[in-house]
């Protein structure tokens, strides 16, 4: 039964570390970074947030119902999409925040964060409202 248990619990830590980064980023970050040129791509990692998040919860759904090797599937997608997704904003947000802001006083505010329950990513939010 412990066993059974590892993935899932892995996933949890790890749902609640991505739930962080893309709060924070949403909710702070991409606010200081977003200007005229790279507005587009910035809506881009807002609806990569919203399928990251949708991966956890279909990664989850796998592993309760047992189906390993689907559960395995998707995490390999996932973690294909966070490799592409830290690129994408190293390539965009964090290069104009290296140029604009103190970086490291910004990311230790972060600490003192909490993702409110019940929170959304901007896109999961904006579909719900459209339902
Ligand atoms: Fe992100």
């Amino acid at each position: 039964m412990e066993n059974d248990e590892a993935p899932l619990d892995t996933l949890r830590v790890l749902r609640n570390m991505l739930s962080s980064h893309i709060f924070f980023e949403e909710n702070y970050l991409f606010d200081i970074a977003r200007n005229p040129e790279n507005a587009a791509m910035i809506n881009g990692l807002e609806a990569e947030h919203g399928g990251i998040l949708q991966l956890l919860d279909k990664i989850e759904d796998y592993l309760v119902r047992g189906d390993v090797a689907r559960s395995k599937d998707r995490a390999e997608g996932l973690e294909r999409v966070l490799e592409a997704h830290d690129v994408s904003e190293m390539d965009t947000v964090y290069k104009v925040l290296d140029d604009r802001v103190d970086l490291k006083s910004v990311i230790s505010a972060r600490e003192s964060i909490t993702v409110p329950a019940g929170w959304k990513s901007k896109v999961l939010a904006k579909y719900d409202r459209k339902r």
